[in-house]
């Protein structure tokens, strides 16, 4: 009789143990495709081959070994040729500017399934040596994609460059521009920070801030300092305009998008003409870095590296104020050319 009843107990747990792991599998795997099981718009009005929706797009970037391998170039011509997998120029560029959350905008999104990010920035168009060995060059820097995805790079020195719109716009004149933008002053104080660091990690001093900031001669600011130079946007915006028309640019709030990213990425969502997939989902914030992380699926997540997100120096309120009222009339007409206001001081 006792025999019995344990017997029948196993039996029970035994059953009840198979469905809740048969659940937690179909959950693991359930959410580490919800990608490919949305259907995904083409890009630009292009269709993949039929079926090729289908690709577990997501769950393949995630299976490690496979596109890492094949950005690496050690994907064999099968592979390339049974993936239908090309090495595509970028259909859009975030051209900066520097420290305005550049990496944080390519890595989000890199969360779009229809999006594939180039790793590295590739400085093609503002290095002279890179651009002479030409488009194809460039091309092969690119990361393995299929034909309905878009790939993006970032290189922030390409703002700020004399001769990089004419170089992209020679490439495509209709690629599409992203520039992340920083309340000015702060942007310069975070660019100070990196150049700082850098000095710093080589057991080198350097001067204050302050000190590279204001002209010690007039008391005025320094605009000959390189970080004040990018943060006046609208000199810059200028150039870029007598090769692209208003409409090729998309102005990211940074400030934003440190507080609230997502709306912001609906926004470049909107304008690359992709359909909205980053959710909340994707995003959460962690408190220990005090920025939001990245989640792609219930087991792949991650943070920016520490080298973003510094802490900035403190500096003095005198010469904070003097570069705001510098930079006022400036942010004026960058609002004026771009239709986008900012609350800046
Ligand atoms: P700070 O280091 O001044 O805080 P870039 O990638 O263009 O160099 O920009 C770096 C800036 O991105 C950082 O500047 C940081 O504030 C900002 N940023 C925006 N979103 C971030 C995120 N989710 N994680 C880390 N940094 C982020």
């Amino acid at each position: 009789m006792l025999f019995k009843q344990q017997a029948l107990l196993r039996q029970k747990l035994f059953v009840l143990g198979s469905l809740a792991i048969g659940s937690l599998l179909y959950l693991v795997a359930r959410v580490g495709s919800l990608d490919r099981l949305q259907p995904l718009c083409p890009i630009d009005g292009r269709f993949g081959p039929r079926g090729q929706d289908e690709i577990p797009l997501r769950a393949l970037q995630f299976k490690r070994g496979l596109l890492h391998e094949f950005r690496k170039g050690n994907a064999t011509k099968e592979q390339i040729r049974l993936h239908n997998l090309v090495q595509q120029l970028p259909k859009a560029i975030i051209i900066g500017v520097r420290k305005g959350g550049t990496r944080a905008l390519l890595e989000m999104l890199n969360l779009h399934p229809a999006v594939v990010k180039a790793s590295q920035e590739i400085h093609f168009f503002d290095n002279d040596e890179n651009y002479a060995k030409g488009i194809e060059w460039y091309r092969k820097k690119m990361p393995f994609s299929y034909s309905h995805q878009i790939t993006i790079e970032k290189s922030p020195a390409y703002f700020i460059t004399e001769e990089v719109p004419e170089r992209i716009y020679k490439m495509n004149s209709s690629i599409k521009l992203l520039i992340i933008v920083r309340e000015p002053t702060t942007r310069a104080i975070s660019d100070y920070t990196q150049v700082l660091e850098g000095k710093e990690r080589k057991n080198k001093t350097y001067y204050k801030f302050e000190k590279l900031a204001i002209d010690p001669n007039t008391c005025e600011v320094n605009t000959k300092y390189k970080a004040v130079r990018t943060s006046i946007y609208t000199k810059h915006l200028e150039r870029w305009l007598k090769y692209f028309p208003i409409e090729q640019f998309h102005i990211v709030d940074g400030d934003r998008l440190i507080t609230e990213p997502l709306p912001e990425l609906q926004l470049v969502e909107k304008f690359l003409n992709l359909p909205p997939r980053i959710s909340q989902y994707n995003l959460y914030f962690n408190a220990t870095r005090g920025f939001y992380c990245l989640r792609f699926n219930i087991v792949f997540n991650k943070c920016l590296a520490g080298s973003k997100g510094r802490i900035h120096p403190e500096v003095d309120t005198s010469v904070i104020t003097k570069l705001r009222k510098f930079f006022h009339p400036f942010n004026q007409k960058f609002y004026q050319i771009t239709g986008r206001t900012f609350n800046w001081p």
